[in-house]
């Protein structure tokens, strides 16, 4: 049975409605992608160095139905939908709330039921939308069980997938996400906001072999992992080398600078990749998902594509569209979750998990 789905996505900074066609069931779900659209509001933010949450909810406010129009102009039918998704957790509440607001009140005006969604099983689940998961059928016996890797700005979760519906943490962060230290290293290199595609940019620029930075947790039989260590460690280094000389003055060479990004970069990299790879071994994974905004770092998604070849095992990362927030994979997990018939309330809940 075929669904419409039109999707909502307002958990942090960017803006974003789609309207997906979802058909197939547990076992080779499809979606067709009839439009997508995102607001980004780095602009908003970037004076202030990160996401200030007020703001956030003001612009989703404003632009929500702008989107909306832009998704389905007022010439088109809205009969043809036949659910609306809308993101619930985690994320910023207000933010959250500006999402849901506009959702309850669009289900009522045109009738048609509204579900919650968990941003995280949007990342989870967004290996479905990948070029190779499309071009080939998703075999349940070739891709399950697999070790997926969700890493964004505020989570970095390591999970064991025995199939769509069935999941298992194997770790998670104990401080910071590797997103979160991408756009913390970037503050200290005085690298605008969002800093991971900042870092990465000025990393293909620099040696990744030349600052030994610690690479944390990496020793530990769990699949934990610990970024806040290792973001102070740049901050000494600079401070010791008298480069860091104080909040205002940057006394340090772009290519020292880059070599900075790129050591950084490569402790991180490291660090996701081993343990990732770790998990497949233990876990006898026939295939990885890699998903998140720091998906989109090439540098990783080569990492972790040549090391799965090395195992003989598949490897699946969205497109970088798909990587960072958008409403496409809200629309993935919204369908997942009817199929499995799993709801969720429609409450803000920024500390919802996995
Ligand atoms: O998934 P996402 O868009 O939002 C959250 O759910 O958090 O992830 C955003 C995070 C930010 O921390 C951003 O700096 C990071 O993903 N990011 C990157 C890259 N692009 C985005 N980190 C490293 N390299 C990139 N190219
Ligand atoms: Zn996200």
């Amino acid at each position: 049975m075929k669904k419409r789905i039109l999707a909502i996505e307002t958990s942090c900074d960017e803006t974003a409605l789609s309207l997906v066609e979802a058909h197939g069931n547990l076992s080779a779900p499809k979606f067709k992608i009839l439009k997508s659209v995102v607001a980004s509001q780095i602009k908003v933010h970037r004076p202030f160095g990160g996401v200030v949450p007020n703001l956030a909810k003001r612009e989703h406010l404003k632009n929500l139905p702008i989107l909306f129009n832009k998704l389905i102009p007022k010439s088109q039918k809205l009969k043809a939908i036949d659910m609306i998704a809308v993101t619930v957790g985690p994320g910023l509440e207000p933010a959250l709330w500006a999402g849901i607001t506009f959702a309850k009140d669009l289900s009522k005006k045109i009738v048609i039921p509204l579900v919650g969604a968990n941003h995280l099983e949007g990342h989870l689940y967004s290996f479905l939308l990948a070029k190779r998961a499309k071009s080939q059928k998703l075999k349940a016996k070739q891709l399950f069980p697999a070790v997926a890797l969700i890493v964004s700005g505020g989570h970095t979760i390591l999970l064991e997938m025995d199939s769509l519906a069935k999941y298992k943490k194997l770790g998670e962060t104990r401080d910071d996400a590797a997103g979160e230290a991408f756009d913390k290293v970037a503050r200290l290199l005085k690298l605008p906001y969002p800093g991971g595609p900042e870092v990465e940019k000025l990393a293909r620029k620099g040696n990744p072999h030349a600052i030994a930075f610690p690479r944390p947790m990496l020793d530990q039989k769990n699949y934990d992992f610990s970024f806040s260590g290792l973001k102070t460690a740049v901050l000494y280094y600079l401070r010791d080398k008298k480069l860091f000389v104080d909040s205002r003055q940057f006394a340090i060479s772009h290519r020292l600078k880059a070599d900075v990004a790129a050591s950084f970069e490569e402790a991180v990299i490291d660090v996701l990749v081993k343990k990732t790879m770790r998990a497949a071994r233990d876990t006898k994974a026939k295939s990885i998902l890699l998903s998140g905004g720091v998906a989109a770092n090439r540098a990783l998604r080569n990492r972790l594509q040549k090391e799965a070849k090395k195992l003989g095992i598949q490897f699946f990362v969205p497109d970088f569209k798909y990587n960072t927030d958008n409403a496409v994979m809200i629309a993935v997990a919204a369908y997942i979750n009817f199929l499995l018939g799993k709801k969720y309330r429609l409450i803000a809940r920024g500390d919802m998990n996995l």
